[in-house]
Formats: structure tokens, sequence, C-alpha cells
């Protein structure tokens, strides 16, 4: 009865010039395993759904892309998007398609571009919430802190819960989507909060339920659209509805209010998870936590370096040389050269930003 979702949308501008909106983060291989995100994804989930059972929701432009990462994956199995409208409207479209073709279906969502080093421990935890999950809560996988991260959501766990089939489940006492650095301070050292790893796995009734109460509109059109996806009248009510799609992120139009109600129980994860956001973590990924390394990235880099440490993605193939320096992050693509520290690496985004707004 379950079914694995994969958001893959998102531009990952803070990998910026190495992501972008023609090849977004889930498209790149950033592990070095020699295979994309998106397919690491799909190989930890396919023996956790079964590979028939899982559905992909992206960007009509990544379309060929995706398709040709993912050759199991049938047209039925794909959603489609005119328009990015944030993650509730794709997880939820996603849910509710999946609710109207298999009533009371568990559904489990998982984002596209994170990276996780255990499949095994992995998906003893997905095993859990679906458990949770059957019981009637929405589930998540909950994530140590290693730092106070301020672009990660923070589960405030409570008692363990009593479910059968997941012995690790623990209430959750609140849920705050991406606080201030103080606040993140103060919930590492509390020790009682994990991080949101934006798995979510609940019943798909269960979860459209939850997210008719804080957004009807938005639901209102999901409906609309599930009851027509596969039919001939797909295309006229896409049309119709998908510009009018409220844009939110689940975590504020399901988690917190859910997390409110009592109604989120939370799994905390026995593997690592990284969701490579910038450079700096890029390079901490690769150089295995060693700040002395340089991780060199691209399978035509060339690069002759002297006491230096960081990181070099090439794309080129063109030679760099680096010599006497510490955490540097160079990014060299056809068309846009990056050079930065692995300290400053979060504010890639502000240039793309700059970008978008001088066209
Ligand atoms: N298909 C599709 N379309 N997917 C989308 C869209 C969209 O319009 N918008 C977001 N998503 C997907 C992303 O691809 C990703 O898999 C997931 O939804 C979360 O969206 P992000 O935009 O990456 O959210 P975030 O990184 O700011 O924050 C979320 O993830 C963190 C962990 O990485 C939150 O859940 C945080 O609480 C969490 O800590
Ligand atoms: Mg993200």
């Amino acid at each position: 009865r379950f079914y694995s979702v994969i958001p893959a949308g998102g531009i990952g501008s803070r990998l910026w010039p190495l992501s972008r909106a023609a090849a977004p983060k889930f498209l790149h291989d950033l592990t070095g395993s020699g295979q994309t995100l998106l397919r690491d994804t799909w190989n930890r989930l396919a023996p956790i759904s079964g590979p028939h059972r899982i559905m992909v929701v992206t960007g009509r432009a990544h379309r060929a892309a995706v398709e040709e990462q993912l050759p199991e994956l049938t047209d039925e199995n794909v959603v489609l998007e005119s328009e990015g409208k944030d993650s509730s409207a794709a997880i939820g479209l996603a849910a509710a398609i999946l609710q109207k073709r298999e009533p009371g279906v568990i559904i489990g969502s998982f984002a596209a571009d994170h990276v996780i080093n255990d499949n095994r421990r992995f998906r003893q935890s997905v095993v859990e919430a679906i458990a949770a999950a059957d019981a009637g809560y929405i589930a998540t996988i909950g994530i140590t802190p290693t730092e106070p991260a301020i672009g990660f959501g923070y589960i405030k766990c409570g008692e363990p819960i009593d479910v059968p089939g997941a012995p690790d489940a623990l209430a959750v006492e609140g849920f705050v989507e991406k606080p201030s650095l103080s606040t993140a301070r103060k919930y590492v050292a509390a020790g009682t909060y994990l991080w949101n790893a934006g798995m979510f796995i609940a019943r798909a009734d269960r979860l459209l339920e939850q997210l008719g109460k804080t957004q009807p509109e938005l639901l209102a059109g999901l409906l609309e659209l599930a009851d027509a996806w596969d039919t001939p009248r797909r295309g006229a009510v896409v049309d119709q509805v998908w510009p009018n799609l409220t844009k939110i992120a689940i975590d504020y139009s399901v988690a917190e209010p859910s997390a409110k109600e009592g109604l989120l129980a939370v799994i905390p994860g026995d593997f690592a998870w990284d969701d490579v956001g910038d450079f700096g973590s890029l390079a901490k990924l690769q150089s295995g936590g060693r700040k002395s390394d340089l991780a060199i990235l691209g399978e035509n880099a060339r690069v002759l370096a002297d006491s230096s440490s960081g990181i070099v993605v090439s794309e080129t193939g063109r030679l760099i040389s680096l010599i006497g320096v510490d955490n540097i992050v160079v990014v060299d693509t056809a068309d846009a050269l990056l050079v930065t520290t692995s300290e400053h690496a979060q504010r890639v985004k502000a240039v793309v930003d700059a970008l978008k707004l001088s066209g």
C-alpha cells in the first residue's frame, strides 16, 4: 500500500553556476557515485516501494532528462508541472492522484537531491514511518543536528508514542520552519530537536485532510486536477486550474499545523543525511570532513594545486591552477566562473537573485 513520491523541483540556487534552471541540483552527480542525485534517490526508494510505485513530480522542462535518468519510469508515474507551485502543490497533487487511483494509499515524499550514506538504515526508518502513518500520523524522519543551520526546519521531539511497528517513534511537540540563527543555536544546545529532512510519510487522505484545513482553495484545485488527471480532460483542467494554485511550502501548510494538533510523529534517523545546499557542504562531503583536502569534481577536470584546500568543480576541462589558497571554492562552467570560499558559499544565492533582477 506504499507509494514513493519524489518531488524534483527547485533550482538549488546556492550551487550556481553548477546548478541552474536548465540543470538543477538533482541532475548532478555530487557524491562521485557516478550517478545523479535523482538516480541515487530512485535506487534508495525502489527496494522499499517497488520500482513501479515511485511517482516523480517535476517541471515540464526536465521531462527528457528525468526519463533518461529513470528509464523504468512509466508515464502514469510522471507528473509534469507547467510551472513550479512549491512543495504543497507538488506533493499534494501526487497524494490526490494516488488517493484517487488507490484509496487508502500511504505515500512517502523524499527530495530528489539529498545525500544519504546508509540505504539500509534509511529503509528501516521509512518502514517505521509507514507504521506511524498507518496509525494516522503524519510521520517524518528527523536528523540529529550537527550545527545551528538556518536553512532547515527543526522538530521538537516529545515523548515516545506507542505505535505497533514503530518502536522509535516520538511525539512532536513543535515544528519550526527555518528559525533565526539565535533560535537555531538554542535548539541545537537543547539536544531535544532534530532537523526536518523534508521526508513526509502519511496516508494520502490524511495528508490532504490536513492540507485542506489551512489551504482549502489549494486543496480544491488539487482535487479538481486529480479528478481529471487520468481522463482526456486533463489538459483543459490543468490550463484552467494550475495558474491559480497557491504557492506554499508543505512545512507551513501541513507540518507546522499538524504538529500543533499532535498529529505529527518523528522517527529519529540513524543515518548520515546531507542536503548539500552550498559549496561549503559539498566540499565537506567530498573531503570526508578533512579541511586540508582539495576536492576535485568533474570528469575532465585538470587541476594543478600547491598548498591549497577547498573544492574545484570543473565542467570545462580548462586548466585550473591554485597556489596557497585555503578553503577556496572554484566553479568553472562554460559561461560563468565562481570564486569564493567555503565560509561565504551560502551567499551565492544573492548572486543568483541579483542576476534574476538584472535579467
Ligand atoms: N516538483 C516540485 N515542484 N518540487 C518542489 C517544488 C515545486 O514547485 N518546490 C519545492 N519542491 C521540492 C524540492 O525539490 C525539494 O525536494 C522539496 O520540495 C523541498 O523544497 P525546497 O525548496 O528544497 O525546501 P527547503 O530546502 O528550503 O526546505 C525544506 O527542506 C529542508 C531539508 O532539505 C524544508 O522541508 C525544511 O524544513 C527542511 O529542513
Ligand atoms: Mg532543499
